[in-house]
Order: C-alpha cells, then sequence, then structure tokens
C-alpha cells in the first residue's frame, strides 16, 4: 500500500461534494448536466430513470426499479478543469432516511438546490441542518429560472432568514425567473448569455458579452440586472472565501439544469472555490495527515446491489494516503486484514475496477459483510476515526415474524439490518416477548428492511405502527420517572442509549413539568447525546 507522498498533492485537485435538495427540485437533472458539461456524458438523460427516460445509475433493488427512484448511494469522478470532481449522490426519494445523513460525512461541501418557485423547502432545511452540523460550506444553487418564480431578491432574503447564512451571488440573473436570458458574471461584470438548445440534451451555447455590449443587445433587463448587482455590492453580499469556509455565508449561483443553462459556471465555482479534502481527526482528536499511510472510512455499506452474488459494498472515503487495489488493509474495528482485490469505482450499476485513489475519494469495497457505517480502514499506524452517530428518530414500529416458527432468522436478520444500519433498533421490557422495535428517520427505511427479511432472510415481517414521533435521549435512573406519564416509553437502543418515546413536543412538556430534574437530551444529526441539544 502506498505511503501517501502524493497523497496531498492527489488531494488537492479533489473536490468531493454532495447535492442536498428537496425532490424534484431538479437533483438527477443538475447531475446530468454536470455529467455533459464535464464531457463525461454525450447527452442528458443518460443516468437518470424517471419515466420515458434511459435506464438509471442506481436501481439496484427491485423496489427501485418498480418505483423509479433511488435509495442508493453512488459516487461519480469526473474531471473539470484542473479539478477532479466526487459527486457523492445523495439518495434520491421524497423519505429523509439515515443514508442520506451518513453520505454528508463523505464530502466535503454540499450544494444545496433550490427551485426558483419554492425557495428553501423541507427537506432543503433537515439537509441544510445536517450540513451546519457538521460544518460543511455550502454553495447555493437557485435552479428552474427558466420558469415563473420568485423574485430574485426575495430569494436572498428567504435563504438568508431560513438559513442565517450571508448570500453572496456569484452570478445574478439578466431576465426575471421564466424569462432566463443569462448571467452578469458578478467578479468581472460581463454578461455571459445563455441560447437554447432543442430539448436541452446537449450543451446550451453561452457567449460573454462586455456590459455595453449586452446594454447595447439585451436592454432595460440588463439594466435591471446591473443595478441589482450594484446594490448587492453596495450591502455587501460579495463572495468572501473564509466567511463560506467558516458557514456564515453562501455562494449563490442561477441555473436551469435542464436547459443546461448556468451549470458551466457551478464546475468552474467547484474547482475554484469548493474546499479541498483536509486531514481528519482521529477519536483522540489527533490528526491523521493526508500524506500519512493510507485510511478511510466507511460511511455506507449497500446490500443486495448485485443479486447474482449476493454481495454487500461498502462505500468508504479515502481520508489519507493513497489506496491501491491488491493489498490488505486493516479493518480497524476488528483488527483483521482485508483484502482489496475487488475494489470498485462506482457509477451505478457499472462497477469499474479500481486501481489507486486518493483522499476524498469514494472507493466501493466488495464481500464486504462484516463492514459497517463509520469504521476505518487503514494501513500503517492503527487509526480509528470517529462513529457516524445515529440520527433522532421519528418513525417507530414493533417487528415481529410473520411466521411465528422462523423466530431464530428473525432475530438474527434484525440484528444484521441493525448493524449494517438500516434501521435502528429498539428493546423495551414493556413490550412481550422483548418484540424489537425498530426505529428510523423516514419511513423509507421500514420498506427497505421488510424487503431485506423477505428477500434474504425468508422472514416477512409484521410491522406495527406505533404512536411516538420524537425521541430524546435519557437516564437509566431517569427512564421510570419519565414513563410515569401516560403514552411515555422508554426503550434502549443497541449502542447502549436510552431513548425516551414521545408521541409529541406536548408530552415532553409535561414530562419537564412534572419532573424538571430528569435529563431529557436531543440527539440529533452529529450530535451524540452530551452535546448541545439540537432539535
Ligand atoms: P429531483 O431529482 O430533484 O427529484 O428532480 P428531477 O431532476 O427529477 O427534476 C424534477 C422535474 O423538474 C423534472 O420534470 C425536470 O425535468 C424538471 N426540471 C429540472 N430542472 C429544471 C429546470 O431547470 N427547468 C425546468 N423548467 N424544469 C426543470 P418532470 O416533469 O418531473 O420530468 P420530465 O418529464 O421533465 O423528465
Amino acid at each position: 500500500m502506498a505511503h501517501g507522498s502524493h497523497a496531498a498533492v492527489e488531494a488537492s485537485t479533489r473536490r468531493t461534494f454532495a447535492v442536498i435538495s428537496h425532490p424534484d427540485a431538479g437533483k438527477s437533472t443538475l447531475t446530468e448536466a454536470l455529467l455533459l458539461h464535464a464531457q463525461v456524458i454525450g447527452e442528458a438523460g443518460a443516468t437518470h430513470g424517471k419515466a420515458g427516460r434511459r435506464a438509471t445509475v442506481s436501481d439496484w433493488m427491485d423496489m427501485e426499479r418498480a418505483r423509479g427512484i433511488s435509495i442508493s448511494s453512488s459516487a461519480l469522478q469526473f474531471s473539470h478543469g484542473g479539478a477532479l470532481l466526487n459527486l457523492v449522490d445523495t439518495p434520491g426519494h421524497a423519505d429523509f432516511s439515515e443514508d442520506t445523513y451518513r453520505v454528508l460525512t463523505a464530502v466535503d461541501c454540499a450544494v444545496m438546490l433550490l427551485d426558483a418557485a419554492k425557495g428553501m423547502e423541507t427537506q432543503t432545511m433537515k439537509l441544510f441542518e445536517v450540513c451546519r452540523a457538521r460544518r460543511i460550506p455550502i454553495i447555493t444553487v437557485v435552479n428552474k429560472w427558466d420558469r415563473p418564480g420568485l423574485e430574485a431578491l426575495e430569494l436572498l432574503d428567504e435563504i438568508q432568514v431560513r438559513t442565517g447564512m450571508r448570500p453572496t451571488p456569484l452570478t445574478w440573473p439578466v431576465g426575471i425567473a421564466g424569462d432566463f436570458r443569462g448571467v452578469v458574471d458578478r467578479a468581472t461584470g460581463d454578461f455571459i448569455r445563455f441560447t437554447r438548445t432543442a430539448g436541452g440534451s446537449t450543451l446550451a451555447a453561452q457567449e460573454r458579452l462586455s456590459p455595453e455590449q449586452a446594454l447595447a443587445e439585451v436592454g432595460p433587463d440588463w439594466t435591471t440586472a446591473q443595478e441589482e448587482h450594484e446594490l448587492l455590492s453596495a450591502d455587501d453580499y460579495d463572495h468572501d472565501q473564509d466567511s463560506f469556509l467558516a458557514q456564515d455565508s453562501t455562494p449563490v449561483l442561477f441555473t436551469a439544469a435542464a436547459l443546461n443553462f448556468g451549470v458551466g459556471q457551478l464546475l468552474d465555482v467547484l474547482e475554484r472555490l469548493a474546499p479541498s479534502p483536509s486531514p481528519r481527526p482521529d477519536t483522540q482528536g489527533r490528526v491523521r495527515e493526508l500524506d500519512a499511510p493510507f485510511s478511510a472510512q466507511v460511511f455506507k455499506v449497500q446490500a443486495g446491489m448485485d443479486r447474482a452474488h449476493r454481495d454487500r459494498l461498502a462505500f468508504a472515503r479515502v481520508c489519507s494516503g493513497s489506496f491501491e487495489r491488491g493489498e490488505v488493509v486493516t479493518h480497524a474495528r476488528t483488527r483483521r486484514g482485508f483484502a482489496t482485490k475487488y475494489v470498485h469505482s462506482v457509477m451505478g450499476r457499472g462497477r469499474e475496477t479500481l486501481d489507486t485513489a486518493h483522499p476524498g475519494d469514494i472507493i466501493g469495497l466488495v464481500n464486504a459483510g462484516d463492514l459497517r457505517a463509520g469504521d476505518t480502514l487503514h494501513t500503517g499506524p492503527a487509526v480509528s476515526f470517529p462513529p457516524i452517530p445515529p440520527f433522532a428518530p421519528e418513525h417507530f414500529r414493533v417487528a415481529s415474524p410473520r411466521d411465528p416458527s422462523r423466530c431464530k432468522q428473525f432475530l438474527r436478520g434484525i440484528d444484521q439490518l441493525d448493524q449494517e444500519g438500516v434501521i435502528q433498533v429498539l428493546r423495551s421490557e414493556r413490550r412481550p416477548g422483548n418484540a424489537p422495535i425498530l426505529a428510523a428517520v423516514g419511513p423509507m427505511q421500514f420498506e427497505v428492511a421488510a424487503h431485506r427479511m423477505e428477500s434474504e432472510f425468508s422472514c416477512p415481517v409484521l410491522l406495527e405502527n406505533l404512536p411516538y414521533t420524537l425521541a430524546l435521549a435519557t437516564t437509566a435512573a431517569d427512564a421510570p420517572v419519565v414513563e410515569l406519564r401516560q403514552g411515555v416509553e422508554v426503550a434502549a437502543r443497541s449502542d447502549g442509549v436510552l431513548l425516551a418515546l414521545f408521541a409529541d413536543e406536548w408530552q415532553v412538556k409535561w414530562v419537564r413539568r412534572d419532573h424538571p430534574e430528569v435529563l431529557l437530551e436531543a440527539i440529533g444529526p452529529g450530535l451524540p447525546p452530551g452535546t448541545a441539544p439540537r432539535q
């Protein structure tokens, strides 16, 4: 395994990012447009699997295929200018799941994609919160500017109010939403004019005009854009790299991904402004330098991608050193060797064998039965990166085997899914037979769990809905007091954390009022119990 003399140099060319958005804001369309611009694909429509389009890159599971949605994560690597961009795909369905969060532990930057007509939506906010908790810098993209939408200045206000970040537009639209002529390049003051191509599936033509030419050719729309651009500068809405990296500000771009407008600008911004991988602290707080021997952290384990082989594919982000296929790395949790003969770069269903990878790159490890999200792999001096803390679940179901004679398979299956992080498993003595409570961030996780129980463990399950919507950490000493309140239940998660489950905020308020001394602590994205509460 290479000791990473070149690792830091390689890392400096990497930009590892994810796109976060509410469903339908245009994430798949933008992904295609990015690939089109980076000349990975010749025509848009190659990766996106909605009805009428060609096969999706990530329809691994039957369920995904049936629904035409993407549950799994995949990573796409492509170059732009002098940079190698790693786009880590977040699951594209409406339902928020822990996988989405875990993906965000593997990136250095996020592109927050908004629909120009809708602004900040629920899912955007949730994902933004995760990025904020993990201190991931955010580039904001206002998409669908070719359709009627909110005013650009109004959108800036909304971003500022909802996220607390100062929006600093790098481009400014010429023409109102619905009549997208092009953008002012705010660094130079030039006009970048976009021209539609039929169907938007090939690169849109773009030309750069001086402000004088723009005024002559565009007229009043140019003047308006120019005035707004000047107003923004006067009010200090200009880009500042330090405040962007500190998450105090967010650069903003305007696009119409479906027409490929503004997408080249986004690639330029990712290359120029997005941070490259930096050294990560380990569990002891010591930093593993980029040039140290190889280390990587698993952020997701995907099962059943290749039904013929029933394999497990673990996705890991390289944190230090350079990876070379074939050598044996150490699995930090078990101290066992892990052979990397079969390591792939992963682009949806297509797998290409990967020979080298550097910090920031995502590698797919096959036969990864022992690997779990959060695990560290390394060569050289031992290292463990901090585990990925579980999210606070919001949905709860009691699980039991449909066929009671298959109890053993049931318990094995549930245990496996728990370990893999597909679902959280809670136990409460109150439950007859100690039936496990499955807990999830989004209800889709139950479907995935049920599907796996049936297809892999031949054990169809019954899931009974529980009325809870909120989980707060408590202590063993406080649990009996908390449970005095009717309708509140305390259950132990398999990591030992005791979770008090409530139907709503009111229940929490009652308990706090009656027993102010009990510990009820929020657990949230990146916030294990004991850190600042965030709900
Ligand atoms: P998602 O992955 O975030 O869920 O969104 P997706 O890309 O699937 O886009 C959702 C819908 O928005 C799609 O329309 C897509 O064509 C449209 N869209 C995306 N970007 C733009 C844009 O810049 N301008 C306009 N006008 N529309 C955009 P659809 O009707 O659901 O699908 P389709 O029939 O167009 O494929």
